[in-house]
């Protein structure tokens, strides 16, 4: 392990992060409020080609590597952890598996549009019962000969309804438990494909989440992907990359938190000096600054065994739990240094202290990222 980023990767770091600055930042305080997606950002990150960042340029993709794509996530998410997660779920669920699974015409007629930006994709796995046991997914998809008819319905789906391109896991054979789940390439426009309710949640407000619901859809048999049966293990292998996203998404919002904590304790002036001269508060920024160093080293090591085809399950499960947990911590300790002035709407530490808690809670909540680090540290006694 390098536990070093290039040059190249400090370049892209610096496009990214004025991008942020110049297109997302300025609206983040109203897409907050207004529950309102960037589209007109996303759609400048398709045409920069960041949309499909670790994708070979063959694919539509800029063939740069997974820590290249950290490091996007981690500083869109510096100014808006909804923005962070928007390409998070688009890259790593909704496009990976169509690369790592997909047949060369599926990769043909939906990577390459995703990976352009010319579509956004999504991924359909929680149910109502089948949330921390996705095993338990109880959408079906009956074999009708020329295709699947895909009945049920799927909570909780990042970029719905804004999303073109879902993968959606269902039962092909029901009552053998996981073996028995499949995954599909479903389109927006479908007949008896439809959105329910677009939540209202407490953060990441400028991300779009939604329902699906499938009633009686048609799948064309080519739009499985993988093969019958192999939809728990896309599922998997998915997550286990999508937790390097959601990782850098935690990592990016604590970051913009602890920058501006940074520099609001050296202006705000108290008992006759700064607030950051106070030891209190530099103790807090010292233990904030550990801690996201801590999280980057997780995180980018993670994404290092990814782009060496080395197992990284565990290390991404790790990277994940870690840094979702000190997002909380250093939002909180951000919002601590501002004191009453961070606890009103508009500030940028409130926001993030919203913002950060999803990260504990999707793509696995850390209570199951502990079952996914000791099952690959205890095997089949982990169970
Ligand atoms: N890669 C490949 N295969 C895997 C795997 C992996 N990482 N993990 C497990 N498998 C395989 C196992 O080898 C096993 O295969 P066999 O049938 O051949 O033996 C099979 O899958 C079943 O494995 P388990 O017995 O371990 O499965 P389980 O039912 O006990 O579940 C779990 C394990 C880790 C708890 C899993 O259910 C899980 O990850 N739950 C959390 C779900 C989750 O993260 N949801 C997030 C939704 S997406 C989201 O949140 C996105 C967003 O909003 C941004």
């Amino acid at each position: 392990m390098l536990f070093q980023t290039t040059s190249a990767h400090e370049e892209l770091r610096a496009k990214i992060r004025s991008f942020a600055e110049e297109e997302i930042k300025p609206l983040a305080f109203l897409m907050d409020q207004n529950n309102e997606f960037p589209e007109e950002a996303v759609k400048k990150l398709g045409k920069l080609g960041w949309m499909g960042i670790p994708y070979p340029k063959e694919y539509g993709g800029a063939g740069l590597d997974a820590l290249s794509y950290a490091i996007a996530v981690e500083e869109l998410a510096r100014v808006d952890g909804g923005a962070g997660v928007i390409l998070s779920a688009h890259v790593s669920l909704g496009s990976w598996p169509i690369f790592a699974y997909g047949t060369e015409e599926q990769k043909k007629k939906y990577l390459v549009p995703l990976a352009k930006g010319e579509k956004i994709g999504a991924f359909g796995l929680t149910e109502p019962n089948a949330g921390s046991d996705a095993g338990g997914t109880e959408t079906t998809a009956l074999d009708k000969g020329d295709y699947y008819l895909l009945n049920g319905g799927k909570i909780f789906i990042t970029n719905a309804p804004k999303a073109d391109t879902y993968v959606v896991f269902a039962v092909t054979t029901p009552d053998i438990g996981t073996r028995g789940i499949s995954a599909f390439i479903v389109e927006k426009g479908w007949k008896g494909f439809e959105f329910g309710d677009h939540y209202d949640k407490m953060g990441i407000r400028s991300s779009s989440t939604a329902e699906l619901i499938f009633n009686d859809v048609k799948v064309p048999k080519e739009n499985l992907l993988g093969k019958e049966g192999e939809g728990f293990k896309i599922a998997m292998s998915t997550l286990d990359g999508g937790r390097i996203g959601i990782a850098a998404q935690a990592l990016g919002i604590a970051q913009g938190a602890f920058e501006h904590a940074l520099s609001y304790s050296k202006e705000r002036v108290q008992f006759g000096k700064p607030i950051a001269a106070q030891q209190s508060i530099a103790f807090k920024l010292a233990d904030m600054a550990t801690k996201l160093r801590c999280a980057r080293f997780l995180i980018y090591s993670a994404a290092e065994l990814k782009e060496q085809h080395a197992p990284y399950g565990m290390e991404s499960a790790m990277a994940k739990m870690y840094a979702s947990d000190i997002a909380l911590e250093v939002t909180n300790d951000a919002l601590q240094i501002y004191g009453g002035s961070g606890y009103l709407k508009g500030m940028e530490v409130e926001r993030a202290y919203r913002d950060a808690k999803i990260t504990t809670l999707y793509e696995g909540t850390n209570e199951i990222q502990r079952v996914v680090i000791a099952s690959h540290l205890l095997g089949r006694l982990g169970k």
